[in-house]
């Protein structure tokens, strides 16, 4: 039997279910997933790992749940034995919501707040990853109030160009992310000083969809001169946080070679001997979830020809935020015959738009669009923007679909709002 996305009857399916129920049954636009293709992921991911690397330096791999935080999506993943990265009280929230052991769940959280450290410490998590300075002070004067000792790691700014795209590029000196490794030399003495923070070790993620292995290299090599450099001082460094970005298709991008990657690990991080962490998001959702939307009307203007869909800006950001590719696939294809469109959505901007000149099967009202690669940074990145309430999501487990959340009222809409008397 077929599992994950793909074509039977000339319909699109999921497992052994047609697009066309899950929309009859749950309306559009609807986010699906896949829990096999997430399974297959992890799998894949963890796997490699296993061959390539010794047992004793098997990554604890820590799903960076921003990419989607929908609890049950967070469930398959523990099941899974995955850890957690959190960046916010609020996935801290969802995390301990789907069960994660707090010793697996690390906080990368950028500005962290004093309720979210405090969150943080009562749940026992693992470790801090360090973004600035202050906050060395900032949680070890937290740490001491509540008579804590906490784990904290600095976040190495490689000065490399890693990502897909100038926006989720996040390791060049300009970009606000990490220390450079002259002031983790100085922060690290420094925190070794202080009472109740003990610093471990070091953390590096250059961006997101990173396809070439030789962005990862460079800065593996960075952070291994650095764990010298503090060995060297005195200092002990028993933990690397290697970051995630590993790329997934949207279209013809290259994939990096996993096989590769790990190799790089072995060579490079192994032979220090610390405790190795990992952060993948979209590689481990990405791929495993489809905006299932429908057409509302095809119009023809003198110069363009549009396919306005039910689904906008507001349900799947990517297109509009970061000229993202997302493959958009007629559920059903009706005709032979083709048309171009430029795809768009209901919003009340000009750049709610998916896509503009693609070539599909002829479309009419009412047929049913899915796009794809939408598993990761889609029902995460959505708003209610133009006051539309948020989409439905949907997962597919061995042919069993349940509803794990709910598509907004309108009353949801405004709940918390209120008119002073
Ligand atoms: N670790 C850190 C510290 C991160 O900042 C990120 C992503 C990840 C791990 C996971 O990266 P991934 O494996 O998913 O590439 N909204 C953008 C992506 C923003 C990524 C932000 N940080 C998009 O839709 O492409």
């Amino acid at each position: 039997m077929m599992s994950g996305f793909h074509i039977k009857n000339n319909t699109l399916h999921v497992d052994q279910i047609a697009f066309s129920d899950i929309a009859k049954e749950h309306g559009t636009p609807t986010y699906i997933y896949s829990a096999a293709i997430i399974r297959d992921q992890y799998q894949a991911l963890s796997s490699v790992m296993r061959d390539v690397l010794p047992d004793n330096r098997q990554p604890m791999i820590c799903y960076a749940c921003k990419a989607n935080s929908n609890i049950s999506i967070l469930n398959v993943l523990k099941n899974m034995g995955c850890g957690l990265e959190i960046v916010s009280e609020g996935e801290l929230f969802r995390g301990l919501k789907a069960g994660f052991d707090p010793a697996k769940i690390i906080s990368t959280s950028f500005g962290k707040g004093r309720a979210e450290i405090i969150a943080c410490i009562t749940a026992g998590i693992r470790q801090f990853n360090i973004e600035a300075a202050d906050e060395v002070d900032h949680i070890n004067d937290i740490s001491k109030e509540m008579g804590k000792t906490t784990q904290i790691v600095f976040r190495l700014n490689p000065n490399i160009a890693g990502g897909g795209h100038d926006k989720i590029s996040t390791g060049r000196k300009e970009d606000k992310f990490g220390n450079s490794a002259e002031d983790i030399i100085k922060l690290y003495q420094k925190a070794s000083e202080l009472t109740h923070v003990n610093p471990i070790g070091l953390s590096v993620h250059i961006g997101s969809q990173v396809s070439t292995i030789e962005s990862f290299r460079p800065a593996f090599e960075k952070l291994t001169e650095l764990v010298k450099i503090l060995r060297a001082a005195g200092h002990m460094v028993t933990c690397l946080d290697i970051g995630g970005g590993f790329p997934i298709i949207y279209n013809d991008e290259k994939l990096l070679d996993l096989r590769a990657y790990a190799e790089w690990v072995r060579d490079i991080i192994v032979p220090l001997e610390t405790e190795i962490q990992m952060e993948p998001g979209r590689y481990l959702v990405g791929n495993a979830g489809v905006l299932l939307t429908k057409v509302e009307y095809v119009k023809q203007t003198p110069s363009r020809n549009f396919l306005v869909l039910d689904a906008g800006m507001n349900d799947l950001i990517r297109p509009t935020l970061y000229d993202a590719y997302h493959d958009i696939q007629p559920v059903t294809a009706n005709t032979i015959d083709t048309d171009t469109y430029d795809i768009v959505g209901p919003i009340c901007e000009s750049g709610d738009i998916f896509t503009k000149g693609r070539t599909l099967t002829k479309m009419a009202k009412d047929d049913l669009v899915a796009i794809k690669s939408a598993g990761a940074y889609g029902f995460s990145m959505a708003s209610t923007y133009n006051s539309r309430p948020l989409p439905s999501e949907i997962l597919i487990d061995g042919n069993h679909a349940s509803v794990i959340r709910k598509r907004q009222t309108l009353e949801d809409l405004i709940q918390g709002e209120a008119i002073p008397a």
